[in-house]
């Protein structure tokens, strides 16, 4: 089975909003992205708007509705994001712990914990038509609580293994990755579709998109970065190619 590529293009909005203005815009990001082999277009929308706006989520629906192509909008469980999911319907919703004082998103949804507010937003999300999605550490009982709450969707975090690759955490990286192998196969034995993301670069991509039960991998901060060097195509084609090789 294929794995999808969802490029999330928030750093595109950053580098523009750190000036101000209408450049680098992140709708051309997302045409370009599309071009070069992405299967969709994420977007957060943060409650503080640091990177992507109102306007742009307007102009990436508009886009993608035309397209015929899947919008994943990142949004925090709160009624403001509601509201504005509940207005332009995207294909996909992936609900995520927000805090304004965290540079990303830190850590997973607390699902399990959460279940009295996140379960009437599951459902009011999915009465609109979209996929719900939850944004979880790849934990048993976050897990078995995603089923529970009527996602159709979890996305694994994979930040912790991501971050012991990068710094030479050989133990923690084979203990995340286990992790996030064990927490694929008990999702998708619950029924769940399942995603991965956050910090994924050239490096952790293979052995994240080797895991069989992954259906999509969303990423973001790396390939905007490597588009810097590369160009935007090409980055994305790179990643693409590993993601395809992995699954040979
Ligand atoms: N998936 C989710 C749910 C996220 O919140 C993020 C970060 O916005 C990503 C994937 C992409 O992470 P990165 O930008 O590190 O590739």
């Amino acid at each position: 089975m294929t794995l999808r590529l969802g490029v999330n293009i928030d750093h595109v909005a950053t580098i523009r909003n750190a000036r101000g203005g209408g450049y680098p815009d992140p709708v051309r990001a997302a045409i370009m992205a599309l071009e070069a082999g992405a299967d969709g277009i994420t977007a957060h929308l943060r409650e503080d708007r640091r990177h992507i706006s109102d306007n742009d989520i307007v102009r990436l629906s508009r886009l993608l509705r035309e397209q015929g192509r899947p919008l994943n909008l990142e949004m925090a469980c709160t009624q403001e994001m509601l509201s504005i999911a509940l207005e332009h319907k995207p294909h996909a919703v992936c609900l995520v712990p927000e805090r304004r004082e965290e540079r990303t998103t830190e850590g997973g949804l607390d699902v399990a914990g959460g279940h009295n507010w996140i379960a009437p937003m599951v459902g009011s999300l999915k009465g609109a038509g979209s996929r719900v999605s939850l944004f979880i550490a790849a934990d048993p009982a976050q897990i078995a609580a995603s089923a529970h709450a009527g996602a159709q969707v979890v996305e694994l975090h994979t930040g912790a293994f991501c971050d012991a690759v990068r710094e030479g955490r050989a133990k923690e990286a084979g203990l995340a990755l286990d992790a996030l192998r064990a927490g694929a196969a008990h999702a998708a034995d619950l029924g769940l579709e399942v995603h991965a993301g956050h910090g994924i670069d050239y490096e952790t991509v293979e052995p994240v998109a080797a895991i069989p039960q992954l259906m999509e991998l969303n990423i973001g901060h790396f390939l905007i970065g490597e588009a810097i060097f590369l160009g935007l195509p090409a980055a994305i084609g790179r990643m693409r190619s590993a993601m395809d090789a992995a699954r040979l």
